[in-house]
Order: structure tokens, then sequence, then C-alpha cells
């Protein structure tokens, strides 16, 4: 297949393209670098080049119809399916820059969309959990409300408000379209490449403490849990949605919105503990202010992604903490 991945230079897009070469697929990313790195990609082009398959970088604003124009040439004038990853992700951004949040993950799905419908090409779209915002009824599935704070008491759904908008343009794709498109919505993944700096992600930002041995901080009471989900299973989960026809329980897939996450809740003090043990280190958590609009849980219903997809999460915590340690010690 022909694949388009936008944002394929950052975390899970890196992960996803090196699935997607394995299986001999043609890859074109489309990232303008914000959060992505070239180094990310080095795996992919060392495997392309070993396989002898084209993989393409197109290093641009995937808000710019051109990018696509640009892609769709690398790519011999079609493409099969359009995997949309690129965002600004990363919770401080969600409070300090609100307004390039919004209008990143909107322009930049709209455009996506709109070139996978004038293609033809099956549409990915990565949303989130946090488009449910503060619901606290547990676990969040399909039939889970929205829950948004007013926006004068924090901007931090600035991110979760533009995935929910970026749902409901895929439905309207698929209504006035009859585009093929699918949503995932995958639950604190973690693994190798999750920036760990201070606008990045909690589990590689307290292994990066523990590496440094500098204080770890931890916002609130550290009692909310969360799901962490290994980056594989979350890419394996992605890529499937990508190449089914149909879900292997016969079901229709279009319009469908798949929770890709583990469904054992951790909490952030237990997560502290277990990246002490790993590495060995012999810092103290300091608590500070908790993050507005912060859930203390968020537990992904994953039945529908079980019997559609097949799709369960595999590696335990303590395994993906061990292995994404052991890439954090060498990654220099
Ligand atoms: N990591 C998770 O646990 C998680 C959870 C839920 C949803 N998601 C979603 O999955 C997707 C990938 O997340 P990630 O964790 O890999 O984040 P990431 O920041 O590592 O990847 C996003 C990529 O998009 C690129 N990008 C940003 N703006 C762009 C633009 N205008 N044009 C082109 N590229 C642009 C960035 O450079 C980056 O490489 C995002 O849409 C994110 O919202 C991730």
């Amino acid at each position: 297949m022909r694949v388009v991945v936008t944002g394929g230079a950052g975390f899970l897009g890196s992960h996803l393209c090196e699935a997607l070469l394995l299986d001999f697929n043609e890859v074109c990313v489309i990232d303008d670098m914000f959060r992505g790195k070239q180094k990310n990609l080095e795996n992919c082009k060392e495997s392309a080049a070993e396989m002898g398959i084209p993989f393409h970088i197109v290093m641009k604003d995937a808000s710019n119809p051109e990018s696509f124009e640009i892609a769709l040439r690398r790519l011999g004038g079609s493409v099969d399916v359009v995997y949309h990853l690129a965002a600004i992700n990363g919770t401080r951004w969600f409070h300090e820059r609100p307004d390039l949040v919004v209008r990143v993950n909107h322009d930049t799905l709209e455009n996506a969309l709109n070139f996978a419908t004038s293609q033809g090409a099956r549409f990915i779209f990565t949303s989130s959990p946090e488009a449910w915002g503060e619901q606290t009824i547990m676990p969040l599935g399909t039939h889970s409300d929205s829950i948004f704070s007013p926006s004068h008491i924090h901007q931090r759904h600035s991110y979760g408000a533009s995935k929910y908008i970026g749902e409901l343009l895929v439905q309207h794709a698929i209504r006035t379209h009859s585009i093929d498109a699918r949503i995932v919505r995958p639950f604190n993944s973690y693994g190798p490449r999750l920036p760990g700096d201070s606008h990045g992600q909690v589990v590689s930002m307290l292994l990066e403490k523990c590496l440094s041995e500098e204080p770890m901080e931890i916002h609130g009471n550290g009692t909310q849990t969360r799901c962490f989900t290994w980056v594989e299973d979350v890419v394996r989960g992605i890529k499937l949605v990508g190449e089914l026809e149909i879900g292997i329980d016969g079901t229709e897939l279009t319009g469908r919105a798949f929770n890709l996450g583990s469904i054992v809740e951790t909490s952030i003090l237990e997560l502290v503990e277990m990246c002490i043990g790993v590495s060995g280190s012999t810092i103290q958590p300091i608590k500070t202010s908790a993050h507005p609009g912060d859930t203390s849980r968020r537990l992904p219903d994953i039945s529908e992604s079980q019997q559609a997809l097949g799709w369960n999460p595999e590696v335990p915590l303590n395994e993906g903490i061990e292995r994404t340690w052991a890439w954090m010690k060498n990654k220099n």
C-alpha cells in the first residue's frame, strides 16, 4: 500500500512508520519537526534501504495543501491510506499556547481529511481520551459524553476540544463525502522516543529525572491514575485500523472510534516507584500544584477493539518501563 503518515517523525508516528515499512508499504512522512526529529526516523531509513523500498520525508507543515501535493508526487500519484497523527501534543503546550494547539490541530486535520477525500484514500484520525475532557464515569467508551470546564478557568482543554472537533469533522466527511474514515484513541502511550523534556509526557519525564538525579515533580497528590500503554501495542492497533477492510467480527469499521489502551490503572505515585526501582535512582519526588483540568482517572472500554480488531494490550507496565529505561540510558 501507499501510505501518508502526518506527524511521522514524532513518537507514535515514527514507530508506526517502522511497522508499516516492515510490511513492505511505501511510506511518505509529512512533519514540520515542531516536535518530530530526523533521529526518530533513522531506523526507518535503514530498514527501507535494506528492504529496497522507497521511504519519503516531506519536512513541511501539514496545514498547507502543498505539503500533500508533494507527498502525492513522491508516492507516484496515488495513496491508499492517510494516517493523521500531526498535532501539538504535550500538556504544557495546552496551557501555554492554546491558540497554537487549536489552530494546528484543527488546520492539519481539515487539510489531511480533504486530501484523503480527494484521493479516495482511507483516513485514520488519531484522537485522544482528552476528547472526553473531565468525564468521571468510567470506563470511557463510545457512549461517554464530553465534559469541558469553563475556558476562563484554564485552557487545558484546547487539546481535548480540538480532538473533539476533529472527530466531529471526520463524522461530517463520512456523511457528506462517503469517505472511509476511522478514529483511534491511544491511552497514555509510552516507550522509546517519548519526549521527556519540560513539554514532554510523564513516563519519560520521570525517567529523565532518574537519569539526571534531578528533583522529580508530581502534580497534585499523585493518586490520579492512568492506563499506560506500551508504544508497540498502540501502534499495532493504529496500523490494524488502517489495514482491515471490515472488522474480524464482520462489522463495519467506517465511522467507528477504537480505544487503544491498557485496562490496568496505575497511580502516578506507583509509576514513580516503578521508575525509581528500575533505574536505581535515589531521588525523592516533590509534590507541586495539580495541573488544572487533570482528570483523576482515564480508563478505556476496549471491548470494541477486542471484538472488531482482535486487539489487546500485551506488554505489562513493569516490562515496558524496563525497555524504556534501557533505551533512555543509551540514547545519546
Ligand atoms: N502519545 C500518546 O499517548 C497519545 C495519546 C492520545 C493521542 N495521541 C495523538 O497521537 C498523535 C501522535 O502523538 P505523539 O505522542 O506521537 O506526539 P508527537 O508530538 O511526538 O507527534 C506529533 C508530530 O506532529 C508533528 N507536527 C506538529 N505540528 C505539525 C504541522 N503543522 N505539520 C506537520 N507536522 C506537525 C510534530 O512535529 C510531531 O512530530 C497526536 O495526534 C496525538 O494527539 C497521542
